[in-house]
């Protein structure tokens, strides 16, 4: 007799089908054979992240069956130390045999980035490699960069000179920063078209890679429920929260360039705000996704001055302030904080405030969506609690609808409840990708969804460039000074008030979650 299945395949057999992106059009690597070469292999992304997130598809048999990993770098070190460092985020105590045959497909080439010479000596590698396939398989390449924003450019041009496959097709994975304004990301964006066209870049947001926001998606537009109701006839509010437990330590000196609306709000939050909030795609193609996406970005006008609270953090309980690391200047005004109201002038949403709010070294580390509807018209209830949905991003995915209920006993009483979706409980057994997973995933599925189009990104830095350039000292009036917070607190003074001038209202200071138990008091 065979076993029943298991909880996830159970769910994968009975799921709704969206139709795959392989229907819609064949540019999957996967059954080819396919060289990936990851560039700036020795740093701290590469070792962290990519390593990390291929050997996560390596293990679940996700990559192609014939395939080499190249790392390509500047500093000088053999195989075996070449190893060393990209198995170092990598469990190979949970995973001793996966590891090992891991490293069987991983090599490594060092060269300048900015020199012909290197990625000539990294071509004639590839070409050995490739050279021992079928004489009939594609010469199919995929980029990776994990390298400063001062090397984009050079490497880029560096790997279409000498590295583009003539045999096969070719794509390239870049990450942020794209640039740390419009006129910047512009001149980025057409120093790389020069040599990569628009349907062979694939630009890295990891947040569009987390299961979370991936849900997105099918919540809203899977639910009939949720889409009626998204809109500001009942929406009062939406919220969406980054907060981080620890500072910018030992990153200080790039972190004070840019400042959390920069890291933070401008791209990983500003593209959750849109999935959340774009209408109805005409179809899962990831062009009719990123149109929608487009048009709702295109509906948000700048930033107002007025709508931006700015905080920084100072010592507290031992742990450094923000300008206690010595890379960071005196007097700099770079916020750790940001709380911000954006507004969309659509009839959809019209009128909505949506408040982001990012922030280091604050009391928890979460990430999440919170929709808090308007207040039910008066007459039958004195004082009852605003519904809410919440869809926590991490560290735990939780979807969870805050909602009024009786208190069960003789007494007519409503108190707040929950439908509570907490992934860990509903599915047991499955094992979530990683962000990075995810999207290198799409990226050799040939997938672009989950990818930022180039018009999204000018139309992201339009929301946000006036002001930024108000708070570096660029725009009318005097730079302005952050509040400052004790490391560990919610954020500054001002945080709750600031959300409270956007129609938020706090539940009742007994309402914890998750609730297992209430005094029912019968
Ligand atoms: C990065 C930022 O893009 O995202 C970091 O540069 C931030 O400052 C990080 O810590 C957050 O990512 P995650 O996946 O840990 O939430």
């Amino acid at each position: 007799m065979s076993s029943p299945p298991r909880d996830s395949e159970r769910l994968r057999r009975k799921r709704g089908s969206i139709p795959s992106m392989e229907a819609l059009g064949d540019d999957s690597l996967k059954d080819q054979s396919l060289s990936i070469v990851v560039v700036g292999a020795s740093g701290d992304l590469a070792s962290k992240k990519t390593f990390p997130a291929l050997f996560g598809l390596f293990r679940r048999d996700l990559l192609p069956k014939d395939v080499a990993i190249i790392g390509y770098a500047r500093t000088d070190m053999d195989d075996e130390k070449f190893h060393k460092k990209a198995l170092a985020h990598i469990d190979t105590k949970k995973y001793p045999e996966e590891s090992k045959k891991f490293t069987k497909i991983l090599s490594y080439i060092h060269g300048p980035y900015d020199k012909d010479e290197g990625y000539q000596k990294l071509e004639a590698h590839i070409d050995e490699i490739e050279n021992k396939r079928p004489d009939n398989e594609p010469r199919n390449r995929l980029f990776y960069l994990a390298v400063p924003p001062t090397v984009f450019a050079d490497a880029a041009a560096g790997l279409k000179r000498n590295c583009y496959s003539r045999k096969g097709r070719n794509r390239i994975i870049i990450e942020k920063p794209f640039g740390k304004d419009l006129e910047t990301c512009r001149e980025l964006l057409s120093s790389l078209k020069g040599e990569w066209s628009e349907d062979e870049t694939y630009r890295i947001d990891h947040y569009l890679g987390k299961e979370m926001v991936k849900n997105l998606l099918v919540l809203r537009f899977g639910n009939i429920v949720l889409d009626a109701t998204l809109n500001k006839n009942n929406v009062s509010n939406v919220q969406i929260t980054f907060k981080e437990s620890f500072g910018t330590e030992g990153r200080g000196g790039y972190f004070d360039e840019f400042g959390i609306i920069r890291d933070v709000c401008q791209n990983h939050l500003l593209q959750t705000l849109s999935v959340l909030a774009m209408e109805r795609p005409v179809s899962f193609a990831a062009e009719d996704i990123r149109d929608e996406k487009v048009k709702v970005l295109r509906c948000i006008p700048p930033i107002k001055a007025e709508d931006c609270l700015l905080g920084q953090y100072v010592a507290a309980d031992g742990k450094p302030g923000y300008k206690d690391d010595d890379t960071v200047p005196d007097d700099s005004n770079t916020p750790t904080y940001a709380g911000l109201a954006l507004f969309i002038n659509n009839p959809r949403w019209e009128g909505v405030p949506f408040i982001m709010k990012a922030g280091k070294a604050l009391n928890e580390s979460k990430v999440e969506i919170r929709v808090q509807f308007k207040d039910v018209t008066s007459g039958i209830f004195t004082d009852i609690a605003r519904n809410e949905l919440v869809m926590r991003i991490q560290p735990d995915e939780v979807i969870y609808m805050k909602l009024n209920s009786k208190l069960p006993g003789f007494e007519t009483k409503a108190i707040p409840v929950e439908l509570n979706l907490t992934y860990k409980d509903r599915f047991t057994d499955v094992d979530i990708p990683t962000a990075y997973e995810a999207l290198i995933h799409d990226a050799i599925k040939g997938d672009r969804s989950n990818f930022v189009r180039d018009d999204e990104l000018d139309v992201a830095w339009k929301i946000f460039t006036p002001l930024l350039h108000w708070i570096d000292g660029k725009g009318p009036g005097p730079k302005p000074q952050p509040e400052a917070y004790p490391y560990g607190a919610r954020g500054p003074k001002d945080s709750a008030a600031f959300s409270a001038k956007y129609g938020y209202k706090r539940p009742d200071d007994d309402y914890t979650w998750p609730t297992t138990s209430v005094q029912a008091n019968l």
